[in-house]
């Protein structure tokens, strides 16, 4: 383990739900890295295997009914697939945090902001209880919580949304993690709110070093924090690349589509239709029946191969990038729309 190889390293991820309708491939072959100090930011549609791919990390779902099935996640030269439950726990907390949706279950509703604060530092960190007690202020002085040592007695009820989610960031950040596991964490949140915490995640990784995971179906909300996109479909990943790359240059019709619901962007309602049956995944790309560039080999076979494109590690799962397309795609009478031949320009870091 260098100081390059990355802090996280997801390979092949299958994790799957086994109910008593049928097995749910919630994540189905999913592939992506985490480095120490950069945001990778999970994007797509509400059940493309966002939430699932996260809680794969450190198996936070109920086992059963889900189980990886397949695959690794190395954490910091650590494979967590192997790992007992009680070296899970270790990790959990201690060197990967996370920061849910809602804050409202991650908080007890019968203890104090402080006392919660305090339990996750001092399980952390062998600290005097004084030394905890001005780590714990600081804390929520440093998330932007205003007289935070009279704010340590109030009860989660008492704050509002904005300031519980800030208080779960605290919380998150009391054991220093190397990572941070964020899904949607701004979701619930007024966009004035949202955006400081935005701003208060890049300050304080800035600060620490931390590698943080964070998941979203807003696209406006990547542009603003991510270095890094991975564009999920229906449990497998459609594209991926650097920001700028994949904002600038969306090779995956799905990206596109997805670009395309920005305020100002012009699709309004979102894109037509809906993700396939999880338990009934289609042959071939899993996006085909929505794919405005689909041809008749989409429906076919595995979802396609990944291809790079141009940019840094830029790489894309569509038939019309197959660096050897075969005759029937390419005779489609479709025009793919690689990178360079874009002519839009696609701006949209606004
Ligand atoms: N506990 C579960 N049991 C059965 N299916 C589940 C469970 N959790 C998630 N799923 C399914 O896995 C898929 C991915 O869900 P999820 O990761 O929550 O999506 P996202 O976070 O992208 O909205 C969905 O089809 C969802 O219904
Ligand atoms: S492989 Fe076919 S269906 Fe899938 S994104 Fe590319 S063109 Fe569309
Ligand atoms: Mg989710």
């Amino acid at each position: 383990m260098t100081q390059d190889d990355p802090l996280l390293t997801v390979e092949n991820l299958h994790t799957s739900f086994h109910t008593d309708d049928g097995t749910v491939n919630a994540v189905d072959g999913v592939d992506f890295t985490v480095r120490r100090g950069e945001t990778v930011c999970l994007v797509g549609e509400s059940g493309s295997g966002k939430t699932v791919a996260c809680e794969s990390i450190t198996q936070l779902f109920k086992r059963p009914p889900g189980e990886i099935t397949a695959g690794s996640i190395v954490f910091d030269g650590i494979e967590l697939t192997n790992c007992s439950e009680r070296e899970l726990t270790d990790i959990r907390g201690a060197r990967i945090s996370h920061v849910f949706q809602n804050p409202q279950n991650a908080l007890n509703p019968v203890y104090t902001i402080g006392w919660q604060l305090l339990e996750a530092i001092e399980l952390h960190q062998d600290v005097s209880r004084a030394a905890a007690r001005a780590e714990a202020v600081e804390l929520l002085d440093r998330v932007g919580i205003s007289e935070a040592s009279d704010r340590l007695e109030a009860y989660p009820h008492e704050l509002s949304g904005g300031m519980k989610q800030r208080v779960m960031i605290a919380m998150a950040l009391a054991c220093q993690p190397d990572l941070l596991i964020a899904d949607e964490p701004t979701t619930a949140l007024d966009v004035t709110i949202q955006a400081q915490i935005l701003r208060l995640l890049k300050d304080l990784q800035a600060e620490y070093g931390i590698g943080i995971l964070f998941v979203t179906h807003d696209l406006g909300v990547v542009a603003e924090i991510a270095d890094r996109v991975v564009v999920l479909y229906a449990g497998k990943v459609m594209e991926r690349g650097t920001v700028y790359d994949v904002f600038e240059t969306p090779c995956h019709p799905y990206t596109r589509a997805l670009l395309d619901c920005l305020p100002g962007r012009g699709s309004l309602g979102g894109i037509p239709g809906s993700l396939p049956d999880p338990m009934a995944p289609p042959a071939g790309c899993r996006f085909h029946d929505r794919c405005p560039d689909a041809v008749p080999d989409c429906s076919t076979g595995d979802q396609p191969a990944f291809e790079s494109v141009v940019g840094e590690d830029h790489e894309v799962s569509c038939l019309h990038y197959r660096t050897a397309a075969e005759p029937t795609v390419l005779e489609s009478g479709v025009e793919p729309r690689r990178p360079s031949e874009r002519t839009d320009g696609g701006d949209t870091h606004d």
